[in-house]
């Protein structure tokens, strides 16, 4: 990279800002100062026209006069807010009064500044607007991070093919390889689709997923695409596409084998030029933006029989990752069982119950033929019907469930490290030992034969509270 081109990226990063004033001199003199400390500066002599070039295109601060014929100071800030609640604008007031200002707050300013100013004054001003607002960002920003790149956006697995999936998400998350997940409904594609974007460090762009079976042909374009004002009827404004909205980020085009036919070959082009044109538009516009696509058909089959274009399949082909239907990895069923437990508890702000061998035999051996889902549903529904029980039984499973108790380790089934078998086994030792001594620790450790502190680190460590068992 050449330091000219250093040096127009450095300025581009700084921040856009947008002048709205009917006075020519007051524009120019803004426009001029603000340049000269290398913001980008756009202008605009009306409110009409602040809102037409923001509608077009954001900016990251708004410099508004109060006083303007037409559509006033207060009246553009509200618009402004509308379209981004979290605009920024800065008022600027001939008046000063006490009542203009507290109701240019009340609408959501920033600040306001009184005219005449210091230079000085307003770049201080915009200093601490602009720097609160990457604070807000980066702390959401960060939350996000945070929540989705815990344990892979939340996705749990230790099945050999769960962990091969982790490897591949490993693999390819700071790419921008093109990614085509499959796998029966409910299997977790949309959050391995999210792990991928949400592990990645380089891609800060937005995760902007698309449910292609659920639009119509002609809708499917302008909302990928996205239209500019009169392309058709209806089309009263500019529209930014779902693929400009996830530029620097993942588009995610869930059931994409129900994409229409004639739609695909408009993907297929974005896809080998990068380049897409937007309904009405003239320009060609580039984005940098991953795709990750999923189906729950068999996309080969969908090609073998027409009904889906060969071409743009090896576009999309390009990882593919299989997630098995949990049926075929009966070993990441108690896993998730006890996740799912633990999120509803955290979620009701209740403490976590736990399910006794049996139960977990049982729920390890159903088919499951909603997958991840289905258990997920299966557990929520149990935890609201049995809202009084620290520990579930078999008897309190769904019947279809019940009926699948037989001996442990009867399927063939990943039997985990020792560790993991000893977890198992002292949580549920525990939990009966608890039940026993109806929550009392003392009792619960004579019981046990070990000390009370001993006995109440082991409690606190398998997550279980002495208080659920106090009223059984
Ligand atoms: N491995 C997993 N770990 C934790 N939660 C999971 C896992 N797999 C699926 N889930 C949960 O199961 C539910 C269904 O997952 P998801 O929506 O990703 O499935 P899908 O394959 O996209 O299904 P569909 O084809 O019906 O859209 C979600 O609530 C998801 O959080
Ligand atoms: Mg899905």
């Amino acid at each position: 990279m050449t330091d000219l081109q250093k040096g127009e990226e450095a300025h581009e990063a700084k921040a856009r800002l947008l002048i709205v004033d009917d006075e020519e001199s007051m524009r120019y003199y803004l426009k001029r100062t603000l340049r000269r400390h290398h913001y980008q500066v756009e202008t605009a002599e009306s409110g009409e026209e602040a809102i037409r070039l923001v509608e077009e295109q954001p900016v990251d601060l708004a410099l508004v006069d109060l006083m303007m014929p037409g559509v006033d100071g207060l009246g553009v800030l509200k618009k402004f807010r509308e379209i981004d609640p979290e605009a920024l604008v800065i008022l600027m007031t001939g008046y000063g009064t006490i009542s203009t200002a507290v109701e240019s707050m009340r609408g959501g300013a920033f600040d306001y500044i009184t005219k005449p100013f210091e230079t000085e004054e307003l770049l201080l001003l915009l200093d601490r607007a602009l720097a609160q607002r990457a604070t807000l960002r980066e702390n959401r920003e960060l939350r996000e991070i945070i929540d989705n790149r815990r344990a892979y956006a939340g996705l749990i697995g230790q099945s050999r093919s769960m962990r091969s999936i982790f490897q591949t998400i490993d693999l390819v998350r700071e790419s921008t390889s093109t990614v085509l997940i499959s796998g029966e409904s409910g299997t977790g594609k949309e959050l391995v689709a999210r792990a991928i974007h949400f592990n990645s460090t380089e891609r800060r762009g937005a995760f902007v997923p698309l449910n292609c079976a659920a639009l119509p042909e002609t809708l499917f374009e302008s909302e990928l695409f996205g239209h500019r004002k009169g392309a058709f009827t209806g089309a009263s404004k500019n529209k930014l596409g779902l693929i400009e909205r996830a530029n620097g980020g993942t588009l995610f085009l869930d059931e994409i084998s129900e994409i229409p036919l004639a739609s695909q070959a408009k993907l297929l082009r974005f896809l080998q030029e990068r380049e897409f044109l937007p309904l009405g538009g003239v320009e060609a516009k580039r984005v940098d933006v991953r795709i990750i696509a999923a189906s729950n058909r068999d996309l080969g089959l969908e090609v073998e029989t027409g009904g889906f274009r060969q071409d743009l399949f090896f576009r999309l082909n390009v990882v593919p990752i299989l997630i098995p239907p949990l049926r075929e990895r009966r070993e990441d069923v108690p896993i998730l069982a006890s996740h799912f437990l633990e999120q509803f508890a955290r979620s009701r702000k209740k403490v976590a119950k736990a399910f006794a061998n049996e139960a977990m035999i049982a729920l390890s051996n159903h088919d499951w033929p909603g997958n991840v889902r289905e258990l997920e549903n299966t557990i929520e529904r149990l935890l609201v019907l049995h809202d009084e029980k620290p520990v579930l039984g078999p008897e309190d499973l769904p019947e279809q469930i019940q009926g699948k108790i037989q001996p442990r380790f009867a399927v063939k089934q990943d039997v985990g490290s020792f560790r993991e078998a000893q977890q198992l086994f002292e949580r549920d030792y525990l939990t009966e030992v608890l039940r026993q001594a109806k929550g009392n620790i003392s009792q619960a450790a004579r019981i046990a034969g070990l000390s009370r502190p001993n006995l109440h680190r082991r409690v606190s460590d398998a997550g279980l509270d002495p208080n659920d068992f106090r009223q059984v």
